[in-house]
């Protein structure tokens, strides 16, 4: 199977500032690991599942690979469902229902009201998927509620061969690790990080670290993949496994922060 050169824009129905996967094209382009070897894609921190998306579009689209998505967040899982759940017509009409009350306010009043807006609409508003997508592209930590103007069939696609759960993989690592220990398996592992994420998960458990050590250390057969900010504890504890260090920009705040990628891959 071939592979393809990723294009750098290829938007998603939710507009995530940490998405994995144009950083992904970053950490994995040029490089010859033959992610074609793998049967599952795991990603225990699901948000956007932006690696996963990245090895959908690099793999051509296949339709022998499986993605498994968890994440903690109930209403993004329940959303992923109801899309999965969509008819291709359906999937168009609320991506063009949703484009059509975004564009009714223009970029400055966005901008600047944003968050009366959302207060205003969500009131008005029956569609819970709707809802939904002009809460969390709202977020302070998004970039834009617009959408694409045309829904993107690719990633609607995609979506047959996902399988999204609401779970806190932190209190079930043993279970996350136990299920998906194969050695045609890559968990990918791109959690809240340690320090720097504790007001935006304030009421979850986020020492992680029990999880991580399970993934490297012990003999697990699946292949990890694991991003965080450049922590010295971290570098010392996996130091051999680490794999790629990199600057990560955050374009709202202009600045720019050391990452490393660690990865325990088997040939
Ligand atoms: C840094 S984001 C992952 C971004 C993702 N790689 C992407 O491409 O969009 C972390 C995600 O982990 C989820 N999360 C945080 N704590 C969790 C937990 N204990 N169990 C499961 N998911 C959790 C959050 O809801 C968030 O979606």
């Amino acid at each position: 199977m071939t592979t393809t050169k990723i294009k750098k824009l290829n938007p998603f129905i939710i507009n995530y500032l940490g998405t994995k996967y144009r950083e992904s094209i970053q950490h994995f382009e040029g490089d010859d690991i033959d992610f074609n070897k793998y049967k599952s894609f795991v990603e225990p921190f699901g948000g956007t599942f932006g690696f996963s998306r990245y090895i959908y579009m690099k793999l051509n689209k296949p339709t022998d690979k499986k993605f498994i998505i968890y994440d903690n967040d109930k209403e993004l899982i329940t959303f992923y469902n109801n899309i999965k759940g969509m008819t291709k017509e359906e999937y168009e009409e609320l991506h063009n229902k949703y484009n059509e009350i975004v564009n009714k306010y223009d970029e400055e009043e966005w901008h600047k009201n944003g968050f009366n807006i959302i207060r205003e609409l969500k009131g008005t508003i029956e569609d819970k998927n709707i809802n939904f997508m002009i809460v969390l592209n709202n977020k302070p930590n998004m970039i834009s509620r617009k959408c694409n103007k045309k829904a993107n069939m690719e990633w609607f696609d995609m979506f047959k061969y996902c399988e999204f759960k609401y779970m806190n993989v932190v209190n079930e690592y043993e279970y996350i690790t136990t299920t998906h220990n194969t050695k045609d398996t890559i968990i990918y592992l791109d959690p809240p990080y340690i320090n720097n994420c504790n007001e935006q998960y304030a009421d979850v458990n986020i020492d992680y670290s029990e999880f991580i050590i399970n993934c490297f250390i012990n003999k697990k057969k699946s292949n990890v993949i694991f991003v965080h900010e450049r922590n010295f504890l971290l570098l010392h504890i996996l130091n051999k496994y680490l794999y790629k260090s990199y600057d990560k920009l955050y374009p709202l705040r202009q600045r720019k922060k050391i990452h490393n990628v660690f990865m325990k891959y088997k040939v």
